[in-house]
């Protein structure tokens, strides 16, 4: 059973779901979305095109991790009894992600960790996820990291290197999967264009943009305020730049986001975009200003220069390679951060090009060797 709840885990689930329907004549598959995402998650179902056996429909506007994770915990625990798995594969670091693991560990299923050991070792960044995914650490079976890094920190923390599997990340096979898709299907990319241009009323395809998301609750409040102040200020600064910025549903986010970027002409403040669009998007972009985690491993994959707006980060195999810088969330750094992209040219080739420590697009082949096993 695999069970994920929002939108990245969808993303980086999705291959996984699709190569172990490739094989049901070996695996008895269910898939259970807990919704802790409603609307960002039905998107990406949609692109993959997934249907759940399971949908908990639990997602409620503006939810506290308190309740999120007392139902989840509560409603998983009856899914796990009334099916009882052989095995039940969660991901990466999400509260889904641990009141899955705790219920699978109540009820003695094991556990298969996808996207395992990646840590900052600072409780509070990102928060809660780096104790989400410590936390499922301790109860899983299988760990299937995606770098040697990610592997080197589980061993650190006494973990059996015969339950540890190298795999490289599902979302560089979801990424190829949908680069693939797009570049051979002519009429996709002219929907997707048209989709595009319906939203974004400037030239895209040839004019520099810098694409812009943020959604981390540590940022929350003042962070935000310093994030979207430096947007403007770098707006306002470059007024032949454009800024896009697809804003997460949360209104913690969305209401500053409105409170101080509307209104701008080269701002774009528009809805999340489907997965498919936005790796578009992305492709054409100039650079990307983000907290996100999964565009940190995608970007550098597209030769996209990233600037990520947090003080630490669990994926440092790309800052290590050039292709991302952190700049937290000082208005001062991001500022710089920007403009030196924007000013220098051999800084920006630099940091450009592509790379991809994060993986071959083969991990969920591995993940499937190894539960052939089992
Ligand atoms: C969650 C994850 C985070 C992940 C992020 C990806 C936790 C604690 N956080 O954060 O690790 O990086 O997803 O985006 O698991 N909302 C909607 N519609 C949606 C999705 C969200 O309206 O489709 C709004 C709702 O008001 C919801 C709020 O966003 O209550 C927050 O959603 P939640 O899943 O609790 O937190 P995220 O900040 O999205
Ligand atoms: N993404 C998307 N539409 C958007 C913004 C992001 O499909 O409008 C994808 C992006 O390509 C990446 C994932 O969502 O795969 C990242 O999700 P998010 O930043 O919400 O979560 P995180 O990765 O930080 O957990």
């Amino acid at each position: 059973m695999l069970v994920f709840g929002t939108r990245p885990e969808a993303i980086k689930m999705a291959p996984l779901v699709n190569a172990l329907k490739d094989e049901l004549d070996y695996f008895d598959l269910k898939v259970c979305v807990t919704s802790q995402h409603r609307e960002m998650l039905d998107q990406v179902l949609n692109i993959f095109n997934i249907k759940p056996d399971i949908d908990l429909n639990l997602m409620k506007k503006n939810q506290k991790l308190p309740n999120l994770t007392s139902s989840i915990l509560n409603k998983m625990q009856k899914v796990l009894k009334k099916f009882q798995p052989d095995i039940v594969l969660v991901h990466g670091d999400t509260t889904t992600t641990l009141a899955t693991s705790m219920a699978a560990f109540y009820e003695s299923i094991p556990v298969g960790h996808v996207e395992a050991g990646l840590r900052t070792y600072n409780l509070k960044a990102p928060f809660p996820e780096e104790f989400n995914r410590q936390i499922t650490g301790k109860i899983t079976k299988w760990h299937f990291a995606p770098t040697e890094l990610s592997q080197q920190n589980l061993l650190s923390e006494g973990i059996n290197q015969s339950s540890i599997i190298v795999t490289g990340n599902t979302v560089i096979d979801a990424l190829h999967l949908i680069l693939k898709r797009i570049d051979k299907d002519k009429v996709r990319q002219k929907n997707l264009k048209n989709i595009l241009n319906a939203s974004l009323p400037f030239d895209w395809q040839n004019e520099h943009f810098v694409l812009v998301t943020a959604h981390r609750r540590e940022n929350f409040g003042n962070g935000f305020l310093k994030i979207f102040t430096a947007i403007k200020e770098l707006a306002l600064k470059y007024p032949k730049i454009h800024f896009v910025y697809p804003v997460h549903l949360n209104s913690n986010v969305s209401k500053p986001v409105n409170e101080i970027l509307n209104g701008f002409d080269n701002i774009y403040l528009i809805k999340p975009l489907e997965y498919e669009q936005f790796i578009y998007l992305l492709k054409y972009s100039y650079l990307v200003l983000t907290d996100s985690g999964g565009i940190q491993e995608e970007a550098p994959s597209l030769g996209k220069p990233v600037l990520v707006m947090r003080e630490s980060t669990e994926r440092p195999e790309a800052v290590d390679a050039g292709t991302v810088k952190l700049v937290g969330s000082n208005q001062k750094k991001i500022v710089e951060g920007v403009s030196r992209l924007l000013n220098d040219k051999k800084h920006y080739q630099k940091m450009s090009r592509a790379h991809n420590p994060f993986g071959d697009g083969l991990a969920c082949k591995r993940i499937l060797d190894v539960l052939r096993t089992i």
